[in-house]
């Protein structure tokens, strides 16, 4: 039998490839200089070939992937009621482009909480990023320094902040908030020290939710995947594999405090030097709320499908979100988010920008860091081409275009 592991297209994976799941690209453009049609093979030292747009990395990766993890990734909790709606509630936002605009070569740059980046956009915190590729974290924060977007570290990375943060580039701090307090200022004293230039607490997720792709494949951490910002963290319960039971949620239930209250947040505004986002609101309500507590910004999200099954699309509750919320603070948006038109549709809907998810796991899954790298540079083209075609020169302009929702 042959040794798959040699026809993964990158030898770094610890996973092997079936050539027979990866869908041609259909023939090499002439003078393109690569000479293959393989989406995701590696050329050379860090060359790769993209696929045709963002979203088709998950083909990659499904095929890279063992399926306990590709599901980790994909998965979302119950009936994935709400996985999908993310998707619906995109799709229904039609944006009426603008014409005779005379823009020629569009901007992509945009204001962000903390500066200016070279996109709206920003890459979603994501726990355990070594399960995908051994590049891990530092792989996917080079590619997000190269992109010149900032990339949101987890709380629950395969890799100390302190190691990110040297990547350099912007890196801002994900933060969930801990049974023990202690742990809490511990970990923020530690990403502000290792240089993390924004904090973004994570409020929903008092527990996580019943994700069953999880539950079912009794899924927990391979050895070589750990919680490595949270030594005594109890992380040897997320590698405890019990049938029927989610390793991953075991060990969230045992260091996750539920009960975060309005009182924490201004707690931890009060010492929060750099600037604050609060990720996973929907109710306009909360985001008044947030917003009066002063934070930065608000991400209008449901975690990509992972908590409350059966919560709203994000982008049907962003358009209220946005007018709630006015000049306050910045709204950005997640859950869902697959490629240029997407961003346009969020920026359409008066996001400030998005963040990213599992994308660019799928290509840090299929490449590595080069994979990620290729990702994001695709995801700029397609924001380009999104841009020009609506007749905006940046992002800023997007905001100003019509939507019809439905439409
Ligand atoms: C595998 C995986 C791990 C995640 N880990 C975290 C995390 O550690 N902290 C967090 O705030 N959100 C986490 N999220 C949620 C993302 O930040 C983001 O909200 C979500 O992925 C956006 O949806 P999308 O994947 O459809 O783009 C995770 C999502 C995935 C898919």
């Amino acid at each position: 039998m042959a040794d798959l592991r040699t026809t993964n297209p990158d030898p770094a994976s610890p996973y092997p490839l079936d050539p027979a799941d990866v869908t041609p690209a259909g023939p090499p453009r002439a003078g393109a200089g690569v000479g293959l049609a393989v989406p995701g093979r590696a050329t050379g030292e860090r060359g790769f070939v993209p696929p045709a747009s963002l979203a088709d990395f998950a083909g990659l990766a499904r095929a890279a992937l063992p399926a306990e993890v590709w599901d980790f990734v994909a998965g979302g909790s119950g009936t994935e009621t709400t996985l999908a709606a993310n998707r619906a509630a995109l799709d229904r936002v039609a944006v009426l482009p603008r014409m005779l605009a005379g823009v020629d070569t569009p901007s992509t740059e945009a204001a962000l909480p903390g500066g200016r980046f070279a996109l709206p956009v920003a890459v979603a915190p994501m726990a355990y990023q070594k399960l995908l590729h051994p590049d891990g974290e530092v792989g996917l924060a080079a590619a997000a320094r190269a992109a010149g977007v900032p990339y949101v570290a987890s709380t629950l990375a395969s890799t100390p902040v302190e190691d990110i943060a040297a990547v350099g580039g912007t890196v801002w701090f994900q933060l969930y908030w801990l049974r023990d307090r202690g742990m809490v200022a511990d970990l923020v004293g530690r990403a502000l020290a290792a240089g993390c230039a924004g904090l973004m607490v994570t409020v929903d997720v008092p527990v996580l939710g019943r994700r069953l792709r999880d539950v079912r494949n009794g899924f927990a951490l391979p050895p070589h995947v750990a919680a490595a910002n949270l030594p005594g963290g109890r992380d040897d319960l997320a590698h405890q594999g019990t049938p029927g039971v989610s390793a991953v949620a075991v060990h969230t239930g045992a260091v996750f405090a539920p009960a975060l209250s309005w009182a924490d947040l201004a707690w931890l505004r009060e010492r929060t030097p750099v600037p604050l986002l609060v990720k996973g609101i929907l109710d306009p309500r909360d985001a008044v709320r947030a917003a009066e507590l002063g934070v930065d910004a608000v991400v209008v999200s449901n975690h990509g499908g992972r908590q409350l099954d059966g919560a709203p699309g994000s982008a049907a509750v962003l358009p209220e979100v946005v007018a709630a919320v006015g000049e306050r603070c910045a709204v950005l948006l997640d859950s869902g988010v697959r490629g240029g038109t997407d961003v346009l549709r969020a920026l359409a809907l008066g996001a400030a920008g998005v963040l990213v998810g599992r994308p660019l796991l799928w290509a840090l899954a299929a490449g590595g860091r080069a994979g990620a790298e290729a990702a994001l540079a695709l995801l700029a083209a397609e924001l380009r081409d999104a841009l020009i075609l609506s007749g905006c020169a940046d992002p800023a302009a997007a905001r100003e275009l019509r939507t019809l929702i439905g439409g």
